[in-house]
């Protein structure tokens, strides 16, 4: 099977990896990042924007199936466009609104009776300072529209929360993203993230992983795109998991295909969990990053033949396999991250040295090659994944190579898989 991966990250080297292991495939990624063989890098044909020479190229040269790794190219229509010349993982633009556009998440979610919190949308800064008022601290104020995990606050101080709706509607911080805002209740628990293998028409899920976003130790400092991942969850049962099936999933693929929108692809469900309550704090339109890179060592499947069974609308299968193992992914992060950060670190220290250890996988994410030097290029620039017999011996490996590869002027964090 000859496949095209679109992306550049984290998440697009452990797909890339998985889809490597799968029976008699050939993968290409369009452009990829240092951690993908040159061989198998596509640079020029597509880096964001225009579908159509991507289209062209993919035809002309017989690929059998698109996967989209991120969220933008599914919010533009990318699903849209070569849908006819091509099967494609990734829903097309109508179903990546669930992730386009909280406003549109946030009723969708209300219209189908799944269960997320309480919310005001707003498009001025008096209706959002009156929406504030109505809600107890602590408050969460959204930017509507992709933010690369940026445009959520969550505050206890009522003028940070007004500064948050001013960066968003008055000095456009996230441009045409935060022309609306949402003002969300606070839903207190813990977090975790389900992700869902969909056809149109059913949605079957991976076992849950936990991201944490803050940037620091203890779950402090500002919303990253996510800093460090662990899978399974231990305060998931069986239970739980069936709500989240039938109240989440199943819900949410009854609405998709009732709007006319019948979702293809993976659909993320991040949910807060308190207790046997579950909310869904979002959904996004594909795989998350750096869950991805903690779960998809640990799935027991060819990923390569149900990518494609949903791009057709017949995922065969009810039930994923996993190992029977836990894994975390640490995320190393450039100073500064995620405000301004340099780029151009050099990464060789830990890229260069592969881990010699089967329990230790290095993906790389915003990273390029130049000469023997690898560089960063973005604020997350790479993920280290260890595997054990549980969360305890897991970390270890991952902690064991982070500590004996250091590099200046990163960071990441040191409680990935210790919090409770
Ligand atoms: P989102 O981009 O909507 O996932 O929000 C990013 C992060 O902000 C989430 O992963 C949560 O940690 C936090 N968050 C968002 N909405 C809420 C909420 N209603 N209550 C508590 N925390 C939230
Ligand atoms: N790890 C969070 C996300 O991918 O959105």
């Amino acid at each position: 099977m000859k496949i095209a991966l679109i992306g550049s990250g984290g998440r697009e080297h452990a797909i890339y990896w998985k889809l490597k292991q799968s029976f008699n495939s050939e993968v290409h990624v369009f452009p990829g990042n240092a951690g993908i063989p040159e061989e198998d890098r596509i640079k020029e044909v597509y880096q964001g924007g225009n579908f159509s020479a991507l289209k062209e190229f993919l035809t002309g040269n017989q690929y059998d199936l698109v996967v989209v790794g991120p969220e933008q190219p599914l919010v533009d229509g990318i699903a849209d466009a070569l849908a006819d010349a091509i099967p494609v993982f990734g829903p097309e633009k109508k179903a990546a609104r669930v992730e386009g556009s909280k406003e549109w998440a946030k009723s969708f979610m209300e219209k189908y009776g799944i269960p997320t919190a309480r919310s005001f949308s707003c498009n001025s800064v008096e209706e959002a300072y009156e929406a504030l008022e109505q809600m107890p601290s602590p408050y969460v104020v959204k930017a509507d529209g992709l933010a690369a995990g940026k445009g959520v606050t969550v505050t206890e101080s009522i003028k940070e929360a007004r500064h948050a709706v001013q960066d968003c509607l008055e000095r456009k911080v996230f441009g045409e993203s935060g022309s609306t805002v949402v003002i969300e209740q606070f839903l207190k628990g813990r977090e975790a993230s389900v992700f869902a293998l969909c056809d149109g028409t059913k949605a079957v899920p991976f076992q849950p992983a936990r991201d944490h976003k803050r940037a620091h130790d203890g779950d402090q400092g500002p919303n990253t795109g996510g800093m460090g991942a662990v899978t399974p969850v231990e305060y998931i049962d069986a239970k739980m998991l069936n709500r989240i099936q039938t109240e989440v999933l199943d819900r949410a693929m009854k609405g998709f295909a009732e709007e006319g929108c019948p979702y293809k692809g993976l659909l993320y469900a991040g949910l807060m969990i308190d207790g046997t309550d579950v909310n869904v704090v979002e959904f996004n339109c594909r795989f998350g990053d750096p869950e991805t890179q903690a779960l998809l060592p640990m799935l027991d499947e060819d990923l390569a033949e149900l990518m494609m069974q949903c791009a057709k609308g017949e995922l065969k299968t009810d039930f994923l396999r996993f190992r029977e193992l836990a894994s975390i992914v640490v995320v190393v992060a450039a100073d500064g991250y995620p405000g301004s950060y340099a780029k151009g670190i050099d990464m060789s220290n830990l890229l260069n040295s592969q881990p010699d250890n089967p329990a230790t996988l290095m993906f790389h994410a915003g990273t390029e090659i130049d000469g023997n030097v690898i560089n960063s290029t973005g604020g997350r620039i790479a993920g280290v994944v260890g595997s054990g017999i549980n969360i305890d011996e897991a970390r270890k490996e991952a902690y064991a190579f982070l500590d004996s590869h250091s590099v200046e002027r990163t960071f990441f964090r040191r409680d990935i898989g210790s919090l409770p």
